[in-house]
């Protein structure tokens, strides 16, 4: 991708991926966990995260939710430092357009990281496939083909409901949250995602192991 100055160049380091990753003792790349709200991405891959790091593999966890605390902050959060019309522009909601920069931005990141070396796990809704394979593309332009395992955590929408950790269908249903995934925004589940987690039949540590047992057999863990 080419910077849209053509006085901003892009420089290799010193320090490449490779000596990075060597020293890591492991590949960087990005386990990306995409399913509705309440289909158990966090969960899972927090478990994810603990096993490998047990096991001595570096990791990093980008969660939705936390991440929307500072890179991708809404405009209320915003707003009391930096004024109306910043928040306006940068602050982030949940609209289409609001969601693709949030997954570009977090795309970008989860790209840095994982060519420091680590094994970079995000549990974003990210419910649009157009956003996702935009991620996946950024990722394998950076590193090689199959840095970017798209993990779906699948279960029916109603199961997502019935669980409702955080009031959130219950509010969507009401109408009072708009653009909710699953509700009144569309969610287009992956159409061949390297890892598919059935999460409404298994529990949380087998679908994690799951996931680990999938990195051994694609000799990812070093
Ligand atoms: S994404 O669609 O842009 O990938 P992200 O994963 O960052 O979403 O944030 C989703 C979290 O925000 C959900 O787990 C839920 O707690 C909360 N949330 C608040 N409003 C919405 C909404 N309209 N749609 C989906 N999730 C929402």
């Amino acid at each position: 991708m080419s910077a849209d100055n053509p006085q901003v160049v892009w420089h290799a380091h010193a320090v490449d991926r490779q000596r990075r990753e060597q020293l890591m003792g492991h590949r960087g790349v990005v386990l990306w966990f995409t399913g509705l709200s309440g289909s158990g991405k966090s969960t899972v891959a927090n478990l994810v995260d603990e096993l490998l790091h047990q096991q001595g593999v570096h990791t990093m966890l980008l969660d939705g939710d936390n991440i929307r605390h500072g890179l991708c902050a809404g405009p209320n959060l915003l707003q009391a430092e930096h004024g109306a019309e910043f928040a306006q522009r940068f602050g982030l909601g949940f609209g289409p357009m609001d969601r693709e920069e949030n997954i570009r931005r977090v795309g970008a990141l989860a790209a840095i990281l994982a060519s420091s070396g680590l094994i970079v796990l995000t549990a974003f809704v990210s419910p649009y496939r157009r956003d996702r394979q935009r991620v996946r593309q950024w990722i394998e332009s950076q590193g090689q083909a199959s840095d970017f395992i798209e993990v779906f955590v699948d279960a029916p929408l109603e199961v997502c409901e019935s669980r409702d950790p955080k009031g959130l269908y219950k509010q969507a249903r009401a109408g009072k949250i708009a653009n909710f995934t699953g509700i009144s925004d569309p969610y287009e589940a992956p159409v061949n995602p390297e890892i598919h987690l059935l999460s409404a039949e298994r529990n949380p540590r087998e679908l994690a192991e799951d996931v680990v047992q999938w990195l051994k057999q694609h000799a990812m863990l070093g």
